[in-house]
């Protein structure tokens, strides 16, 4: 329809999910994407190519220019609140209207937990620009299951430092749903709102496990594992230094219940209950299936 909702990570979870709410809303947005990554977003959006971390501040407000609202979107990164201020800045530079900016439950720029303080940082100078802009934090997303696969392959079990957590995981195309409905109408209230985004239910990860065995039809665990070993792991997996801390410490804020609240805010804003993940987990029965190895 318009090129005036410009959307970053069109081609990530929410990012996917937001360009096809928006679409089939008759919004055709503008896609933020990586150099070379235009295709991936064409069927839903026109794209401009753009790296949001290669880009000088010129090059920024010149993809910006013209667009009423951004969804503001950073992958997990070292320096997630630095790519949040840099595109935030170039979002007031080229008079975008609206940001809705996605962070997390639990942001707060005096937090230990680093995408927590990232959050909280980048919230905190989005403020400070003095743009109107809408906070979505999310709780854990129910997708985030994709990582378990492999051990569900080939341990039979979901394996995480997570304790007797219970968290109320959300599903993305919630999030998204909740992000179109702000991105195509006037920012609410005064600006500055903040909505925390959850599923309806706060699950132990005993529960998760359960409703992956009745979706897989087979038996799937879950097994408690310490954070040494879960940070082994990913490291064997590849996954760098900082990230490995950070998603510890992120597992220690579930252990200590800080991801157990449930909340109403996408019903509040959507107009729909959020998404079970027995629901979730039955749209991920195909992959549990097709899964092989020796299984508990
Ligand atoms: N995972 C969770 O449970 C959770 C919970 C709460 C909040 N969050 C927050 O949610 C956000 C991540 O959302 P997500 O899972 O939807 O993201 P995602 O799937 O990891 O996608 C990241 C997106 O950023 C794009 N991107 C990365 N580097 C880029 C660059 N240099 N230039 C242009 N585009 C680039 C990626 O493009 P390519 O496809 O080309 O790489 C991709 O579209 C983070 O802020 C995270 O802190 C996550």
């Amino acid at each position: 329809m318009s090129r005036e909702i410009a959307v970053l990570g069109g081609t990530g979870n929410i990012g996917r999910a937001l360009l096809r709410e928006l679409a089939g809303l008759g919004h055709r947005a503008v896609a933020l994407v990586r150099p070379g990554r235009g295709p991936a977003v064409a069927q839903y959006a026109d794209p401009v190519e753009v790296d949001m971390e290669g880009a000088d501040g010129d090059g920024l407000v010149r993809a910006l220019k013209g667009c009423a609202s951004l969804f503001l979107l950073t992958p997990f990164h070292p320096r997630q609140d630095l790519l949040q201020r840099r595109l935030a800045r170039a979002a007031a530079a080229a008079g975008v209207g609206h940001v809705v900016k996605v962070s997390a439950l639990g942001a707060d720029p005096a937090s230990p937990v680093l995408v927590h303080r990232q959050h909280g940082l980048a919230e905190q100078a989005l403020a400070r620009l003095g743009l109107p802009y809408t906070t979505l934090r999310p709780n854990a997303f129910m997708q985030n299951a994709a990582q378990w696969l492999p051990t569900i392959a080939s341990r039979g079990a979901v394996m995480l430092p997570a304790g007797r957590a219970r968290v109320s995981m959300v599903d993305v195309r919630d999030v998204a749903a909740a992000a179109a409905a702000l991105l195509t109408g006037p920012p609410p209230g005064q600006g500055g709102e903040v909505y925390e985004l959850t599923g309806p239910e706060a699950l132990g990860y005993a529960d998760v496990a359960a409703a992956l065995s009745a979706a897989g039809g087979r038996e799937i665990r879950y097994l408690d594992v310490p954070p040494a070993r879960a940070a082994e792991a990913m490291r064997a997996g590849g996954v760098p230094d900082w990230a490995v801390e950070a998603r510890l410490q992120l597992y220690a804020t579930y252990v200590a219940g800080e991801a157990e609240t449930v909340t109403g805010a996408v019903k509040e804003l959507t107009g729909r209950e959020p998404r079970p993940f027995a629901a979730f987990a039955a749209e991920l029965a195909p992959r549990l299936s097709k899964l092989k190895g020796e299984g508990p």
